[in-house]
């Protein structure tokens, strides 16, 4: 070679290594799987960090993961920690949980998105009704099981969806919870609208969340993504949507019998389209992928619940961390909706609660919404059925089946062996519940969910397993052995028993 071409040859030798390399530190294949495992596992157990190393090797290793067949291994960790820093750093500026700030999720949203429509502008008017009949709009007067409004913990709702070209807005007003003052002031509006891109086949919807605040006389509402501290009437702060809305859309769960007969049949109908969506989207605000595992897999709630990963028709977002505690409890112990059951009886329970504004006269409606109003959350659906009875609308078989599917065979467990020796739905989702809080269990199928894809048919194992570049590489077999087991380079494959 002549003299003065060998720097170049060196240079060209050395190109490659300098594009691949950068800051990604050189690390066996084995080594790698170690990191990402340690890796899993720290974001596993501390949910709301991330794993700044992660971050910055994914700037420069995507060359060298590609190489060693280790993208499958990064991708979900490296979507984790990349969403998680955008929200902590979006938490610091003041978020409602996105992955941005409040104000660039205001900022971005397009004014049609947020914006009441002009008949709703100063509040909620007297003849709401009336408009809604006209302009087509849907409207369900009911009584939230779960949530209390501020400013005064109240639980009743009129809810107004408006169906558009572009979007469905689901516009709630909090209304009076106080049946001797029905025209009591309330403030809070919550406001989600769905651009369901019907005309746009190509993209899923995405939902857009806002909550607007009114003045103290329920008028001159104010969407609190776009006001200052100044001119909001004293209130500014958001709830995190996600917590309770891991599927956007959130169905609704009524007061058993707390809206009318013609309310009824819009309940119906909303059931059926806010479950109609697929797959929504939260606008590149929020990736849920990245706060880990669906949660649940043992009780079977991923059958369902799994960011649309499943094949189940019923698939929808996925229960996390992120998921208020309170609310899966709430599905699960006091609306016994939750898990969703396949089972005629169970079922018959739901139907007989949703069918009771058509089983009762206006005047008995009234008495049995007063009534239950009293009774606590997870006493509510027994008592609706015990006033069925007496009031004759069920009979008496029916009733007592409904009581064994709520509370089980009265000698349960001491009637094993019998027929009909059933728990009861009371137990078993308590009992569940109890498990899905098992946090350990959870970190588990977190470090799981994140190495799911890493498997050996993308791994490119190394060819002469003695000549790995660390010496001090643990023997003590684990993550790495059971990975290389499955392509019979690991150890207890080798052949050799001695
Ligand atoms: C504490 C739990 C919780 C939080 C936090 C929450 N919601 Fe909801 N939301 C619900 C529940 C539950 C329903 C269903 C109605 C019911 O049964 O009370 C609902 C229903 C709604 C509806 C009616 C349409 C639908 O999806 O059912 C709108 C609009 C809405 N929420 C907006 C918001 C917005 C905007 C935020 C955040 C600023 C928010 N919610 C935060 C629990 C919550
Ligand atoms: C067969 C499908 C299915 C299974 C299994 C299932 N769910 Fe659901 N889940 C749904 C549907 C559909 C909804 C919306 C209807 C509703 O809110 O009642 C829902 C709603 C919920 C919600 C309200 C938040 C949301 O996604 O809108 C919670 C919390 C919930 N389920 C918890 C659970 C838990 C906990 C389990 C397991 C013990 C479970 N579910 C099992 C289908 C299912």
């Amino acid at each position: 070679m002549k003299r003065s071409l060998l720097p170049l040859a060196l240079v060209l030798m050395l190109v490659p290594q300098v594009l691949i390399a950068a800051s990604c530190p050189t690390k066996s294949t084995e080594q790698w799987l170690e990191w990402f495992e340690e890796k899993a596992k720290l974001m596993s157990r501390n949910v709301d960090t991330y794993e700044k190393e992660v971050i910055e090797y994914a700037k420069d290793c995507g060359p060298t993961w590609n190489l060693k067949g280790l993208s499958t291994c990064s991708q979900r960790l490296v979507v984790s920690a990349q969403a998680r820093a955008k929200r902590a750093d979006a938490a610091r500026k003041g978020s409602m949980g996105w992955e941005m700030s409040d104000k660039e999720y205001g900022d971005r949203m397009a004014k049609e998105f947020k914006t009441l429509p002009p008949e709703l502008k100063d509040g909620l008017p007297k003849n709401y009704r009336e408009i809604a009949k006209q302009k087509g709009w849907k409207v369900l007067q009911y009584r939230s099981r779960t949530v209390p409004n501020p400013p005064n913990r109240s639980f009743a709702r009129v809810l107004i969806v408006v169906e558009g070209d572009k979007d469905d807005k689901y516009i709630q007003f909090t209304v009076s919870d106080d049946p001797s003052n029905p025209d009591k002031p309330e403030q809070l509006i919550d406001y989600l609208s769905v651009e369901h891109n019907k005309n746009n086949p190509g993209k899923n919807p995405q939902i857009h969340f806002a909550q607007f605040w009114r003045d103290q006389n329920g008028k001159n509402p104010r969407n609190k993504l776009d006001i200052s501290r100044n001119n909001s009437h004293g209130h500014m702060t958001h709830d995190s949507c996600y917590s309770c809305h891991p599927n956007g859309v959130r169905e609704l769960s009524p007061e058993p019998g707390s809206y009318s007969k013609e309310d009824a049949d819009t309940y119906a109908y909303l059931k059926k389209k806010m479950g109609g969506y697929g797959k929504i989207e939260f606008n590149g605000a929020l990736t849920p992928e990245a706060y880990g595992a669906p949660m649940g897999k043992e009780q079977g709630c991923t059958k369902c619940h799994n960011n649309f990963e499943g094949t189940h028709l019923q698939s929808r977002g996925a229960l996390n961390y992120r998921t208020e505690k309170s609310h899966i409890a709430h599905k699960m112990n006091a609306d016994f909706s939750m898990p969703v059951t396949s089972l005629d009886p169970e079922k018959e329970l739901q139907k007989t609660i949703d069918q009771i504004p058509y089983l009762l006269s206006d005047a008995e409606l009234k008495k049995f919404q007063a009534g239950i109003r009293g009774v606590g959350q997870e006493e509510k659906n027994e008592w609706a059925i015990d006033k069925l009875k007496e009031l004759g609308k069920i009979d008496a078989a029916k009733h007592k089946q409904l009581k064994f599917v709520l509370n089980g065979h009265p000698n349960y467990p001491n009637c094993l062996g019998e027929p009909d020796c059933f728990i009861g739905i009371k137990k078993t989702y308590e009992k569940m519940n109890g498990d899905l809080r098992n946090t350990s269990q959870y970190a588990d199928n977190n470090v799981e969910y994140y190495m799911e894809k890493c498997t050996p048919e993308y791994l490119i194992p190394n060819t002469n397993p003695t000549a790995v570049e660390d010496g001090s590489r643990s023997n003590e077999g684990g993550f790495f052995n059971s990975i290389m087991n499955f392509f019979g380079a690991g150890e207890g494959s080798t052949g050799s028993q001695q």
